[in-house]
């Protein structure tokens, strides 16, 4: 019998509470793969809520891959195959996967691809680096740099990286620094050494990257999304989820964030850390887009502003030079950072040590600054041929966000059109983008689409708006009974 206690004075939806309770019913087996959910109309009956409600939560699990939802036969908890043979039944051993995640790999050469927040590879500096490479291997280091090294990270790189950010008011006497495998690694190890499933709130961006998401998801926290509006997280709506809801962290990205592009102002970043004090959180600054400023002026970070020990800093080369030496580095409180290395040690050892050599030697011989500069001339020049193709032929009513650097765009198509159900169309007419749908916390949006315009030449940027503004035009000239049934959406 389920039984969820749902608090409705709770800053948490009634709907997210309802999908966490039953999400934690599935994964601890108490409906079993196949086993079937309540009609949405008995458990709203029985819970005393609104069907809609109940419907919303159904469709969240559904996302995440833990229910499938058959029409005229109820929802169904997905089905574990017991293994056939005598072989291992792995589907059951591994459970369901939790959290949807945008499609992996490179896009068909043919197809032009908005769908993935990366450099451009036609930028990459093939002849810088191969000098960096030879000069690396080349040198006297180069035995102990193939040996096995300190889990905090490559010496010298960590020294350089300790006094760039001390030379900018950061990283105080009692701070220190780690470096690890991107950004991505940071945020594994900070889910590992501070939340506790089923007991930890993380307040999240709403839409927000899909990998802060589903790692925070997998962990068993409760999560919460704090909507982003046009000046990036808004800063009443956290105030009110940190006074209600107590989050251990607080997951922000200030500058250019992904998926919407936008910048926490100087005077929100003040508020902000003022309430996550307040609330005694742990503010996470995820910069991992902050050097890509194409025009305007850059704004303090929550580190530089902070002297209270609340924030945790993320930074990463992955957007700046070459995503695939996976090397970032994580700068706050030093025993916070101590354990994340004993964590880090743990999970392998330390992050490449050649990697961090070579990007050490392309940052101190002055080629990053070099690259820096040819991908922001780059980077203005497509950020403006997409808001041009944007305003150009993207359907009336369409709203996108504003931006001044970065990789991304948030674009909302008006109603009723629906970014996931033309995307078909538009990849059959060969453009490619990633729907709405994979950045949502709590707040749907099904018009919503993202814009990665950074990867494509600006002539690739304006056919490829032009054949999405064309597909979406067709859709809504389209008779009604055509179109996808649209659910209302659950703010
Ligand atoms: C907001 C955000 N955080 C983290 C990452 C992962 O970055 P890294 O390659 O440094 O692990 C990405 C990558 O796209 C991102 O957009």
């Amino acid at each position: 019998m389920l039984r969820p206690r749902l608090d409705p004075a709770s800053e948490i939806p009634l709907y997210r509470q309802l999908r966490d309770y039953l999400r934690g019913a599935i994964l601890a087996g108490q409906i079993g793969g196949g086993g079937r959910l309540p009609t949405m109309r008995d458990l709203s009956e029985a819970l005393g809520l609104h069907r809609s409600t109940v419907a919303a939560a159904y469709e969240l699990l559904e996302q995440e891959g833990l229910v499938r939802t058959q029409v005229g036969k109820g929802s169904f908890v997905v089905k574990s195959f017991a293994g056939a043979g005598g072989r291992l039944a792995w589907d059951q051993l591994l459970g369901p996967l939790v959290g949807e995640t945008p499609p992996a790999g490179p896009s068909p050469r043919d197809v032009i691809s908005f769908a993935s927040s990366r450099p451009a590879e036609d930028l990459f500096p093939m002849a810088e680096l191969r000098a960096t490479v030879d000069e690396v291997i080349g040198g006297r280091d180069v035995t102990s740099i193939l040996q096995i090294g300190p889990p905090a990270g490559f010496p010298p790189l960590r020294l350089y990286l300790i006094e760039e950010a001390r030379s900018q008011g950061m990283l105080r006497e009692d701070e220190d620094l780690l470096i690890t495998s991107g950004c991505q690694q940071a945020l594994d190890l900070l889910e590992r050494v501070l939340i506790r499933g089923g007991e930890h709130t993380v307040a999240l961006e709403d839409p927000v990257y899909p990998g802060v998401r589903n790692l925070f998801l997998r962990s068993g926290a409760r999560l919460l999304g704090v909507p982003v509006g046009e000046q990036g997280v808004e800063v009443e709506a956290l105030a009110r989820a940190l006074s209600a809801a107590r989050p251990r962290l607080v997951v922000l990205t200030p500058n250019f964030q992904n998926p919407t592009g936008t910048t926490i102002p100087l005077e929100a970043r003040r508020a902000i850390l003022k309430q996550v004090r307040k609330a005694g959180a742990v503010l996470v600054e995820n910069d991992i887009y902050g050097a890509l400023r194409y025009r305007g002026s850059p704004v303090k970070s929550f580190q530089q502003l902070d002297a209270s020990g609340h924030v945790v800093r993320l930074r990463s080369f992955s957007k700046m030079a070459f995503p695939g030496l996976r090397v970032g580095w994580v700068s706050g409180p030093a025993p916070l950072i101590a354990r994340m290395a004993e964590a880090k040690q743990l999970a392998d050892l330390h992050s490449d040590q050649l990697s961090q050599a070579v990007l050490l030697r392309f940052v101190e011989s002055g080629r990053l600054e070099e690259h820096l500069h040819r991908m922001l001339r780059a980077g203005l020049e497509r950020l403006e041929a997409v808001e041009q193709a944007a305003a150009k032929h993207l359907p009336r009513g369409t709203k996108v966000t504003r931006t001044d650097g970065g990789m991304n765009l948030w674009v909302r198509l008006p109603e009723p059109l629906d970014a996931a159900g033309i995307l078909p169309k538009a990849q059959r007419r060969g453009v490619s983008y990633l729907p709405g749908k994979y950045f949502w916390v709590d707040r749907r949006e099904p018009g919503a689409l993202r814009l990665s315009f950074a990867g494509l030449k600006t002539e690739e940027i304006e056919r490829g708006v032009r054949i999405l503004g064309d597909v979406c035009r067709e859709e809504m000239r389209e008779p009604r009974s055509d179109r996808v049934q649209l659910e209302p959406a659950v703010v």
